[in-house]
């Protein structure tokens, strides 16, 4: 083989404040995909990955919680590398954009921007929460559409007529995060220069090739540069105000580092973090421009404008290699249309597996759909029950649960020397499969596999073992027969292997072969190979099966988890990161009395071991007793609260905190200044009367 090529991939890094579902894995999927065919190979592939933790939602999301930043980004650290390991996307590593390794790289680029003069600071005017006191992002903010009117509308852009605007321009506008009326506000904030000449040469010389592969990417691109000497893109807003949980940029106290900034840095953290344990890794190669490295980054769509224009325009301008190429993906559908939380097509990574469906099988369909291409994929439910059942076990496993037997039971588990014309052209085919990952035309690379198990079968039928079996004197071609079957669905298990690595791993153990590579397929199985036991392989995907998952993913009355961003329509032009929806909006009376508040007792109030804000507390609402974990410890000592009257949400969603179940919320108010403060009734209220 040629020299090794030494190549870093990356996936995109997912929010910290969200779980992993069954779009997100299209990604993954996709990604280790192409790494496990690249290790196969023979070439030295890195594949990293990290939460992306900063910014606005993992902050308020945390307090809601009533726990630290940190301790929800560790949470979910557990949850997705959980998940992902699950459906075996094998990262090489996969660390936290909170890092110091992520840090070092930021701060390193941010001050070659500057020395390069590409960072300005301007002060800006920006919507202001007075009760919070907190800048608010673009989504945190709702009104009235400037453009047709509509209520409740973003601070970005129009659900109802479509139009993009600025957030001042909404009318009417209230904060999402407190409900107050924004003021506007100004403070200094840390530009990167793109309208800067130099950015603007580069991205129209440079991002072209980044997204050589993908036609549809470059006219994108084209549509964002626009034509020569337009100056479409303005200059990039890299800082947020305190308080913002991020990096404070080092010669600007107060001022953090965008989520933006560092995300992708992030890929160079988790590098610089694996290379600690990997003495061979040299970090700079991946990182300076003359390296002689590949570095490849897979993305949804949603996300090419980061990572094709502001990604390649910071490395360039900071002295560091531009990547060798972004791929692009297109969004999952779920029987056409967009994942539903009510249809429960919102399949989160956890709950699939949970179900006890295979990832294989999942990691099997995606495959049989993707290709080079920015399109959406459909998981159509009714083609994954037929295509898994019809490929992977009427193809692919029906090859070897065919033939393996009689090897035991007539040969004493030795293969026969074969040779033929078929095991030859399946040989040969592995160069074209080969041509198909590379070109991440996977689609293509699995019907080319399973035309092959189609031939392979034909020739069992052919032959018919079974048949062989009951006649006198044909023992050495039953031999001979199931010896060149059981070879062919070898050639066939290095061929799915990057994307059933599970299945290839016990199709080595039941052949006794050492983990197979892309090579291996040059070769033969020899005569007088001894083969181990034939265990079941897979099994069959039951309607019922997915019927369950569905129902188990059906939204239930509960609140929801904080809702992912509307990734679909994320329109990158508004260099928002992805926030929380929050809707603030005049309601009925009707909306009104959905919620229970009820006068309740302070029973018993004490600390929480470990939890910085929280009181738990036990009310007493007259019939019954409920415990709350209130985060109201900075502004009260629980001795003080036994026995005192307040108000509570009786009919708020149970809540598992990590110190407990919390079975509802106690009313209190907060102000821009410090303090928290407790609603009471005036006296003769008794414990239980409703508030209305
Ligand atoms: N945190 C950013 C990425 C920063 S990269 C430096 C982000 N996170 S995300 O969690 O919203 O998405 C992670 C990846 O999953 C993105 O590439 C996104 O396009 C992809 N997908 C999220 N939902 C998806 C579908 N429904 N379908 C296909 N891919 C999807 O964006
Ligand atoms: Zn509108």
């Amino acid at each position: 083989m040629s020299v090794p090529r030494q190549i870093l991939v990356t996936s995109a890094l997912p929010y910290a404040n969200g779980a992993i579902h069954l779009g997100h894995l299209v990604e993954y999927i996709q990604t280790d995909i192409w790494v496990r065919f690249q290790k196969m190979r023979g070439h030295e592939c890195w594949y990293v990955c990290a939460d992306d933790t900063h910014g606005t939602p993992v902050m308020l999301r945390a307090d809601k919680e009533g726990i630290t930043p940190e301790e929800l980004i560790a949470r979910v650290y557990s949850e997705h590398t959980r998940d992902f390991a699950g459906f075996h996307v094998a990262f090489d590593n996969y660390h936290s954009t909170h890092s110091e390794e992520t840090r070092f790289f930021a701060n390193d680029i941010y001050a070659k921007l500057k020395a390069a003069g590409l960072i300005e600071v301007r002060a800006i005017e920006q919507f202001f929460d007075p009760v919070r006191g907190m800048f608010l992002p673009d989504r945190y903010i709702k009104g009235e559409c400037p453009k047709c009117g509509a209520a409740d509308q973003y601070g970005d852009s129009c659900e109802a007529c479509g139009a993009a605007y600025a957030p001042t321009d909404l009318k009417n506008p209230v904060s999402a995060v407190s409900g107050a009326v924004p003021v506007r506000k100004s403070s200094d904030h840390y530009f990167f220069k793109l309208s800067d000449p130099r950015c603007q040469a580069f991205l129209r010389r440079a991002t072209r090739a980044v997204c050589k592969t993908q036609p549809e990417a470059v006219n994108k691109l084209q549509e964002w540069l626009g034509e020569e000497g337009e100056n479409r893109l303005t200059d990039w807003d890299i800082s947020r105000d305190a308080p913002y949980f991020g990096f404070e940029i080092p010669d600007a106290p107060g001022k953090y580092f965008y989520v933006w900034l560092d995300a992708p840095i992030g890929y160079f953290g988790s590098l610089r973090h694996l290379a600690a344990r990997r003495p061979e890794i040299d970090v700079s190669a991946f990182t300076r421009p003359d390296g002689g490295t590949e570095l490849y980054h897979f993305v949804g769509k949603d996300i090419l404008y980061f990572h094709a224009l502001f990604w390649p325009a910071e490395l360039a301008h900071a002295g560091y290699r531009i990547p060798t190429a972004v791929f692009a993906h297109g969004f999952l559908t779920v029987d056409g249309q967009k994942m539903s939380k009510s249809r429960g097509t919102f399949i989160t990574a956890e709950s699939y597996l949970k179900q006890g469906l295979n990832p294989e099988w999942l990691r099997y369909y995606y495959a049989a759909k993707l290709n080079a291409s920015m399109e959406d994929i459909d998981l159509n439910l009714d083609d994954f029950i037929a295509r898994v059942n019809s490929d992977l076990v009427g193809k692919y496993v029906n090859i070897a649960s065919r033939c393996a037997g009689f090897i035991h039971k007539r040969s004493g588990s030795a293969l026969a020397a074969v040779s033929g014309d078929l095991l030859a052209e399946v040989q040969v085919a592995g160069e074209t499969i080969a041509a198909h990952y590379e070109a991440r035309e996977y689609g293509k690379a699995m019907r080319e596999v399973m035309a092959l198990a189609d031939r392979a079968n034909q020739f069992v039928n052919d032959h018919a073992p079974w048949e062989l079996a009951k006649q006198e004197g044909k023992d050495a071609e039953l031999h001979r027969v199931c010896s060149e079957a059981l070879n062919l669905f070898r050639l066939l298990t290095i061929y799915l292997k990057p994307v059933l690595p599970k299945l290839a791993a016990d199709v080595e153990a039941f052949l006794r072969l050492a983990p197979l590579s892309w090579a291996d397929a040059a070769a033969l199985l020899p005569g007088g190979h001894a083969i181990g036991e034939y265990k079941h392989l897979t099994t069959r995907v039951e309607r019922k099966q997915i019927d369950a998952l569905l129902e188990a993913n059906k939204e239930s009355l509960a609140p929801a988890p904080a809702p992912q961003p509307h990734s679909q329509q994320r329109h990158a032009e508004h260099q928002q990161h992805a926030e929380e929806k929050t809707a603030v909006s005049h309601i009925s009376i009707d909306d009104f009395s959905k919620v229970d508040l009820r006068v309740a007792r302070i029973a018993n109030a004490e600390h929480v071991e470990g939890a910085e804000k929280l009181i738990k507390l036990t009310l007493d609402l007259g019939t019954e007793t409920r415990t709350v974990f209130a985060g109201i410890k900075s502004a009260y000592d629980p001795a003080t609260l036994a026995g005192r009257l307040t108000v509570m949400v009786a009919n708020l969603a149970p809540r598992k905190m990590k110190f407990g179940l919390s079975e509802g919320m106690v009313l209190a108010a907060s102000g821009e200044g410090p303090g928290i403060f407790l609603l009471s009734p005036d006296s003769g209220a008794q414990p239980g009367m409703k508030v209305k």
